[in-house]
């Protein structure tokens, strides 16, 4: 991985945490700030109800913070969603979109997803950018043509490469504890890197490929040491302190050996 692509680990709690989930946050600030996560860099995305809270708790501190999804607009009578503009003022520096729960569940295009992208640059905030493949699409062998399709759809024109990241997330991966192998895994991150750098001409080395699908302490060293996989995006195991931050502790490990 070229320097600088610094990895990132981020964790995408989805719809979990009460107020009482703070104090997992404060473990995962705590152990970040007492090295047990490596050299990559760390970013929460609590539900929106937790983001202010966690912010202030981790203010000054290693880790950053985003939202889970966006509003198009700025604000207005848009009752229930919650704008790129109000995460960035909640303390988010990231925002997620096209996350194929999202897709499925609110029927969110590629269209709507690019106007979400747009809509976290527009606010400020880097986005990470989910796509990836259903397992009837995989089987079908059309897993490569989905996220292409997917990219070419949902990436603004104008996006700055260094304000982007895209997450790989098999649909079939995500909870089910079962991932692709390290060489499919492999594959689609070089593909997409060759995507990129068709969309982006010149700039794609920049950008930042996560996988994500059942990422846990067990399989993190073997899937983020893969080329063209710089870190993931967790979900189930971004809960628990322990487990996020072994995941993270990967990269340390990996520099510890290549530095001798
Ligand atoms: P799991 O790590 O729980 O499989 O979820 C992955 C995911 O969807 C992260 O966005």
């Amino acid at each position: 991985m070229p320097d600088r692509r610094r990895p990132l680990v981020a964790g995408n709690w989805k719809m979990n945490g009460l107020g009482a989930s703070l104090a997992e946050i404060a473990a995962i600030r705590d152990g970040v700030a007492a090295g047990r996560a490596g050299s990559a860099e760390i970013v929460l995305c609590p539900p929106a109800t937790l983001l202010m809270a966690a912010a202030e708790l981790c203010e000054g501190g290693p880790i950053g913070f985003g939202g889970q999804d966006c509003g198009v607009e700025a604000s207005g009578a848009h009752t229930g969603d919650i704008s790129a503009e109000m995460l960035k003022d909640a303390g988010a520096a990231y925002v997620i979109v096209g996350h194929s729960e999202r897709r499925a569940d609110h029927g969110e295009t590629d269209s709507l997803v690019r106007a979400k992208a747009a809509a976290g640059l527009r606010a400020g905030l880097s986005v990470i950018l989910c796509v990836g493949e259903t397992r009837a699409e995989r089987e079908a062998g059309e897993a490569m043509s989905k996220v292409s399709g997917q990219l070419a759809q949902s990436l603004p024109a104008d996006v700055p490469a260094t304000r982007l990241v895209i997450a790989y997330e098999p649909v079939w991966a995500i909870g089910s504890g079962v991932t692709p192998t390290p060489q499919d895994v492999a594959a689609m991150h070089g593909f997409l890197r060759e995507r990129l750098e068709h969309q982006l001409p010149g700039k794609a080395a920049i950008v930042r490929i996560l996988y994500g699908g059942s990422v846990k302490p067990a399989n993190a060293a073997e899937l983020l040491g893969l080329p063209d996989v710089d870190g993931a995006l967790v979900g189930g195991a971004s809960l628990k302190a322990t487990e996020f931050l072994q995941i993270a502790h990967v990269y340390q490990a990996s520099e510890v050996t290549s530095s001798g």
